[in-house]
């Protein structure tokens, strides 16, 4: 293979030419009438197909009895069936009896228990909606539903940077600290959504060992990718429980999980593990809210797992699938955009995304170009609080939904766009303007 130039060392007149060529290439996609949506990080057919037993793991003919001898047909089992207390309890590595079993979504539980602080406080604190001021922390870039729950109840997001090790702990030492309006941060601790890092030990160690100046302060520990590994050297995460429990502070953190990406996406189970004093506090609301969770379903991921070697032997599977969707990926963006120095990345070893920045003020710009070549990618500062990417730097990749057919050309056209709205930037840099406009005609 010829060995790519790098853009910014490009004189004017190898711009323009290099600008012509891509520009032509580009011209041919748009020809191509490609329509493929990689806006969300969704499980493939094929994936899904991995679990299609899951639905009759629980057939009319077997007995529905749990072991405390309740039909799971029946109400009952507020927080849970005790099999799959114990499921996520061994997954989760926090004792048994702090673990509650909930319904198909833990988005749904996480704004459940915003929900909850806002009406009523936590553990008895003064009601969010009460004070003049409530914000939270937001690593970004972030998970763009965990912002939306933020925005929905009015609590105001104050981005942090979030490094390849976690996010920067100083700053959030130095704000949780200081500051009584801070409740919450948002954390998804294991290849992160999106930037695929995991926190290091210090970082979890900073986070368990923190001095809250609000008592309401929370960590939200949102774990949906806890077992998502697809390569041998897997990413180890420090048990936030046991951690914050050798520092006293075992209030301090709710883990949320969900089968969402294990099992079926629509149909899956979640859970929160918390402390004594936060379940006792979380089942509080539980109790006037519901008569009980999908215990059918709960019985149903039991009979198919059985037990956690059988989640980790199930994730083997999906595995085989995204593990060469990641490469795929990884391929053409070191080959085609890293070698050019037009992009930076983290390349992660799990999880359902890639996240990008690209040259400053290019985001926007690649979104528009692919979008009009037919492919669609998560809106560009969706990563961001209130949606804004200061840098309008920064785009999420989610290879799981298409075919590896698909994605290379998927891929193919997203770097064609990176690098033609790097060069436009280039060009413009040395007083040379191309009209930024639709290239569709
Ligand atoms: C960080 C994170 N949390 C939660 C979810 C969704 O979880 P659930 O389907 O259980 O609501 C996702 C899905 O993309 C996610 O990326």
């Amino acid at each position: 293979m010829q060995k790519a130039i790098f853009y910014p060392e490009m004189n004017l007149s190898e711009l323009k030419k290099e600008y012509d060529q891509i520009l032509a290439r580009y011209q041919e996609f748009l020809q191509a009438g490609l329509q493929l949506d990689m806006s969300r990080g969704k499980p493939s057919p094929e994936q899904l197909d991995l679990a299609s037993g899951m639905v009759d793991a629980v057939a009319h003919t077997d007995s529905f009895i749990v072991e405390n001898g309740s039909d799971v047909r029946n109400y009952g089992n507020l927080d849970g069936i005790a099999e799959a207390k114990k499921l996520f309890s061994e997954l989760l590595e926090v004792p048994v009896e702090n673990v509650a079993v909930c319904g198909n979504s833990s988005v749904n539980l996480i704004y459940d228990q915003i929900s909850q602080a806002m009406s009523h406080g936590i553990c008895n604190s003064t009601p969010w909606q009460k004070l003049d001021q409530v914000k939270f922390l937001c690593p970004v870039p972030g998970y763009d539903r965990h912002f939306a729950i933020c925005e929905y109840f009015g609590i105001e997001m104050i981005p942090v940077p979030l490094h390849d090790d976690g996010p920067d702990m100083e700053l959030v030492k130095n704000l949780v600290e200081s500051d009584e309006s801070i409740k919450g941060i948002w954390c998804v601790p294991k290849y992160s959504n999106p930037t695929g890092i995991t926190y290091s030990d210090a970082v979890v160690h900073a986070f368990a060992s923190l001095k809250p100046k609000a008592e309401d302060f929370r960590i939200f520990w949102d774990y949906a990718y806890c077992v998502h590994d697809w390569y041998d050297e897997r990413a180890k995460l420090l048990n936030i429980f046991t951690t914050c429990k050798q520092y006293g502070n075992e209030d301090l953190v709710y883990i949320f999980i969900s089968t969402s990406k294990i099992s079926l996406s629509g149909s899956g189970i979640s859970a929160v593990a918390a402390s004594d004093k936060n379940l006792a506090d979380i089942k509080q609301r539980l109790q006037v809210q519901r008569l009980g969770f999908d215990r059918v379903n709960q019985l149903r991921h039991v009979r198919f797992f059985r037990n956690v070697e059988g989640i980790y032997a199930h994730m083997q599977k999906h595995r085989a699938l995204m593990a060469p969707k990641f490469e795929i990926v990884f391929t053409f963006l070191d080959q085609e955009l890293k070698s050019r120095g037009i992009i930076a990345y983290h390349k992660p070893k799990g999880g359902y995304f890639v996240s990008v920045n690209t040259l400053d003020g290019c985001a926007k710009r690649v979104y528009q170009l692919c979008k009009e070549a037919g492919v669609i990618l998560t809106a560009p500062g969706a990563t961001f609080p209130y949606g804004k990417d200061e840098k309008d730097a920064n785009l999420r990749l989610a290879p799981s939904y298409p075919t590896p057919e698909e994605l290379e050309k998927a891929m193919e056209l997203f770097c064609l766009c990176v690098r033609l709205a790097s060069l436009e930037k280039l060009l413009a840099a040395k007083g040379y303007s191309i009209k930024q406009e639709s290239l569709s005609g």
